[in-house]
């Protein structure tokens, strides 16, 4: 059942079932869990909330529990709730995917997919422990997330990439493995493959480094560099991926040559098998990209993430040797030369939060004006429009001219992208 209770009764054993707040407005991987630990109770009062629901069905309520009630639920992925009869998802095709196209904004659709990710996020998780416990994999397990995200990125080219930089976790694999299948899905939208090589990328993304599970945790987490025989155990991991997938009928060869093969390169050197360009399967070089792309854009032990526009530019200036060059322009060009969610300086001093794209011209996106010199809060936060601004001389005309890292600003992006309505358009807003 569920009850709306004061944060103040919370306690260990209680089943969260809604914070009541945005997902990315919370330190916490999942929407819905079970409360562990003391600590955990603490950074929910943090969040600043006065109530909260949880279901007293899945976990404890405020009266004292039952020794029923003290079981902790089983996790299963087949738990979900069934729908009701009438209303089950109906089949993706083709042609409901054409109708969805570029329907949504990037700000309304971040919001939307974002439950998807989490929910998606939490499957993958379950779902990898239970490989490593030798469960059989059953895709149909994550089937209705992958049409999920798969309708998102029709809805909006943009948003399903730029909410996976907007939020970091401490699980890097799982989040990698998400990360990776919605790169890969953006990047197949945006090259016009057909929806059974959408789905067949999706589910490549999610289990490319599966066979990561049966090496060493200490070599796969090694904050520093790798000795000689711990990296030779760690390049086993896509023949292990692929050995894993090849035990399910259900997963294409497709897919299994994503896992074997996302860290083949273009000119030869990547591994297991040294395959030069065309001999790596397009479906495993859009891995590949995927996998640089989100490796280099987040957080590691050993070096902080880099800007989203600084990753492009160094995957740019790798083409035809690490990557095929047509395919890595059509990266930068899906995802924008300055992505959704990039903090820029312009040449009039300001600083912006990149907002949405100009497919028409990448290195005009709109942006977000947050630190304008002079009066900051005369006008308080606009969009502005780099394509549209009214005829000045060349000087005045805004323009961008550098990037920071994330994290180099004092401020959460997220918290903008999502406050987007509050924003006035600022087409007719002049430089100080
Ligand atoms: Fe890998």
């Amino acid at each position: 059942m569920i009850k709306t209770i004061s944060v103040q009764q919370l306690k260990v054993g209680m089943y969260i079932e809604d914070l009541g707040i945005s997902w990315l407005r919370h330190p916490f991987a999942r929407a819905r869990w079970l409360i562990k630990s003391q600590e955990e109770i603490k950074k929910i009062k943090q969040c600043g909330l006065s109530s909260i629901k949880i279901d007293t069905i899945k976990g404890i309520g405020v009266d004292p529990p039952t020794a029923d009630q003290l079981q902790p639920p089983a996790i299963s992925l087949a738990t979900t709730t069934p729908l009701p009869k009438g209303a089950e998802p109906e089949e993706l095709t083709a042609e409901s995917l054409a109708a969805l196209a570029d329907t949504v904004s990037v700000q309304d659709e971040i919001i939307q997919v974002a439950r998807v990710y989490n929910e998606f996020l939490i499957r993958t998780r379950t779902f990898f422990s239970q490989v490593q416990l030798g469960l059989p994999i059953n895709l149909d397990e994550i089937s209705s997330d992958l049409d999920e995200l798969i309708k998102s990125v029709f809805r909006n080219r943009y948003a399903a990439s730029a909410l996976v930089k907007l939020k970091t976790f401490d699980e890097y694999t799982y989040t990698h493995s998400v990360n990776v299948c919605v790169l890969a899905l953006t990047l197949g939208r945006f090259l016009n493959l057909p929806l059974p090589k959408l789905k067949a990328l999706g589910i490549g993304g999610l289990f490319h480094d599966l066979g990561k599970i049966a090496i060493s945790k200490k070599i796969v987490n090694k904050p520093g560099p790798l000795t000689v025989d711990e990296l030779r155990e760690i390049q086993k991991h896509p023949y292990l991926s692929a050995k894993l997938l090849k035990t399910s009928d259900q997963v294409s060869r497709e897919v299994i040559e994503c896992a074997l093969l996302h860290h083949e390169r273009y000119c030869g050197q990547g591994y297991p098998q040294g395959l030069r360009s065309n001999e790596i399967p397009l479906s495993a070089q859009i891995i590949g990209l995927a996998d640089v792309y989100d490796a280099m854009t987040s957080d590691r032990v050993y070096r902080k993430k880099f800007s989203q526009h600084e990753t492009l530019k160094t995957m740019y200036a790798a083409r035809g040797e690490e990557f095929d060059p047509i395919l890595v322009s059509h990266l930068v060009k899906c995802l924008g030369v300055y992505p959704v969610g990039s903090l820029v300086h312009l040449n009039t001093g300001e600083k912006g939060l990149v907002m949405d794209i100009n497919d028409n011209d990448l290195i005009k996106p709109k942006i977000l004006l947050i630190d304008q010199p002079g009066d900051v809060t005369r006008n308080g936060p606009q969009v502005f429009d780099l394509v549209n601004q009214p005829e000045k001389k060349s000087n005045e005309v805004r323009r961008i001219v550098g990037v920071d890292a994330p994290g180099k600003w004092n401020i959460d992006p997220a918290r903008y992208l999502l406050d987007h309505h509050s924003f006035k358009p600022a087409v007719a807003f002049a430089p100080s």
